[in-house]
């Protein structure tokens, strides 16, 4: 089965075909990085307009990629959420709209589930295992148990991971994106050059909860307070403490909800499980197979949307026109 993916949720024009949900024939990514850099963040009428003008040349582009033809694809998966309304509703009314004139059937998918997808795309997973999700927009410790069966444990209470590494970069002027552009300053600097302070560890329902606004506040406005005076205030030195802060935060609930929950397979996806950093402490652990998505595929892309989507197409799992497109992660 080949499966179409469409994926618009926020600033990526992306395009795949994906076969059996495993296989991926075309992948292509058309990215508006260089139309939001000016204002150091994602302007969301630029980013629905330029997908607009792109989702068809991308669309096509995969297709011939995949030397398919617009009727010899299985069906079509397409984000529905969560993201940017005007630009979800882009991708999502082309699939829609595909669907409908090929007679082909179609599905919305969750950007998040199709995230925690990517590792399957290149690695045989089984289930149960955690799920650690850490987008620009999300951060979700979660439970998982199939491909859409996710029980949340924990999430961000206030910025998301990517957003903090993001927010901190356009304060300091450091280049945007944000994450990527901290991750290689990082490489060069210390992590000992600041103490920031770690957020507490909760009890209860809250024990797997996140929250960077301390560590945002303090790497923005109390600088001073914890700088290591025996180290220059250059951009390398900043970003490397930052950026520890920031996955030792991820890590200390991460590592809680392995040792309640006894699950030792742990599976990243987002745009933060780029970072080096994470990928480097998480592999130390032996006593947990951490699983991540090669680097192309944690980022936005459509392959993801195309393998999770011939999940439930295959088990004849279909969306129906009205189907419509939501910012919120649930419902
Ligand atoms: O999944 P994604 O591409 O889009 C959303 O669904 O939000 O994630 C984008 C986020 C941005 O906040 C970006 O700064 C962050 O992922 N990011 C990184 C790295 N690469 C991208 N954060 C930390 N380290 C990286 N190497
Ligand atoms: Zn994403």
């Amino acid at each position: 089965m080949k499966i179409l993916g469409i994926e618009t949720s926020c600033d990526e024009t992306a395009a795949s075909v994906v076969e059996d949900g495993r296989t991926i024939i075309s992948n292509v990514v058309a990215t508006q990085i260089p139309f939001h850099a000016e204002w150091m963040g994602v302007v969301p009428e630029i980013a629905s307009r330029k997908h607009t003008e792109w989702i068809l040349p991308v669309v096509r582009e995969a297709l011939d990629k995949a030397s398919l033809k617009p009727g010899e694809i299985d069906g079509i998966a397409a984000t529905g959420r969560p993201g940017l309304m005007g630009s979800l509703l882009v991708g999502l009314t082309f699939g829609k709209t595909l669907s409908w004139s090929l007679g082909k059937p179609f599905i919305a998918v969750n950007h998040m589930l199709a995230h925690l997808y990517a590792a399957h795309l290149a690695a045989d997973v089984s289930y149960p295992y955690l799920g650690l999700l850490v987008s620009g927009g999300h951060t979700i410790i979660c439970k998982v148990a199939g491909y859409d069966q996710i029980e949340v444990l924990g999430t961000s209470i206030d910025d998301a991971a990517g957003e903090a590494f993001d927010k901190v970069a356009k304060f300091y002027n450091l280049g945007y994106p944000g994450g990527a552009v901290i991750d290689r300053l990082a490489e060069k600097g210390d992590p000992r050059a600041a103490a920031f302070p770690m957020p507490s560890l909760h009890k209860g329902e809250h024990r797997y909860d996140v929250s960077y606004s301390g560590l945002k506040t303090a790497a923005i406005n109390q600088i001073d307070q914890f700088w290591n005076p025996s180290y220059p205030r250059t951009d390398e030195n900043l970003a490397a403490a930052f950026q520890e802060a920031a996955v030792k935060i991820l890590l200390s609930r991460l590592f809680r909800a392995v040792e309640d929950t006894g699950l030792t397979t742990v599976v990243a996806g987002g745009g933060v499980a780029a970072n080096s950093r994470l990928r480097k402490l998480l592999a130390e652990r032996t006593d947990i197979e951490c699983v991540f998505p090669p680097l192309s595929l944690c980022g936005d892309n459509a392959a993801m949307v195309a393998g999770l989507g011939y999940q439930y197409l295959s088990r004849g799992i279909v969306s129906s026109f009205s189907e419509t497109a939501s910012a919120r992660v649930e419902g």
